[in-house]
């Protein structure tokens, strides 16, 4: 059950793309943070497939993902927010900074849950071999990434706008 969740909210992450080609005229700030959230993304995309059982777990790769969130989380994600930096074709919410420390706090979690992910990776996974579901949900590590994911999705779902 909680990993068909994972797997649900992680999907929802995957396809979570900008509406229309809109995002490719973003500049400064907004592109930056736009693409920092890009990259979280594939990040997200690229271990997704070996916690629901559909590939072959690589620790290594999995602990370069938690460093790579715990990189791009936290003050390196929020300062990409400069008070009232909604210019098109941002989806951002203007309630950001009516919540500033809601905001940065949750940015603060995915960057200590990153750190959590790159350490947990190797603990008691096996090397290149596909987990059934019912052992990959009993990883330290994909209760980090179930984390993780709704982490991302409940920030989204507060201060973006809904697509
Ligand atoms: C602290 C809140 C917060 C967290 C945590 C967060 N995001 Fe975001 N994300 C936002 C906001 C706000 C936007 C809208 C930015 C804009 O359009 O200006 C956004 C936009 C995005 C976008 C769309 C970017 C684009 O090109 O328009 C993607 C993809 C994304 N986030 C992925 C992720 C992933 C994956 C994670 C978790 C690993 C994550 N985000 C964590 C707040 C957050």
């Amino acid at each position: 059950m909680v990993l068909v969740a994972v797997a649900l909210a992680a999907a929802a992450i995957v396809s979570d793309d900008p509406p229309s080609l809109a995002h490719s005229e973003a500049k400064g700030v907004i592109k930056e943070r736009m693409d920092l959230m890009q990259g979280l993304k594939d990040t997200v995309k690229a271990v997704t497939p070996m916690f629901k059982g559909k590939a072959p777990y690589e620790k290594a790769k999995v602990k370069a993902a938690g460093k790579h969130i715990h990189a791009h989380a936290g003050a390196d994600m929020t300062e990409l927010f400069p008070k009232d930096s909604l210019q098109h074709p941002s989806d951002a919410l203007p309630k950001i900074w009516d919540d500033w420390p809601d905001f940065t706090s949750r940015a603060k979690d995915l960057k200590s849950l990153g750190k959590d992910l790159a350490r947990t990776a190797g603990k008691s996974a096996p090397e290149g071999v596909t987990l059934s579901p019912e052992v990959a949900k009993l990883l330290p590590a994909t209760a980090t990434f179930k984390k993780i994911v709704k982490t991302c999705t409940s920030c989204h779902e507060t201060y973006r706008k809904p697509w």
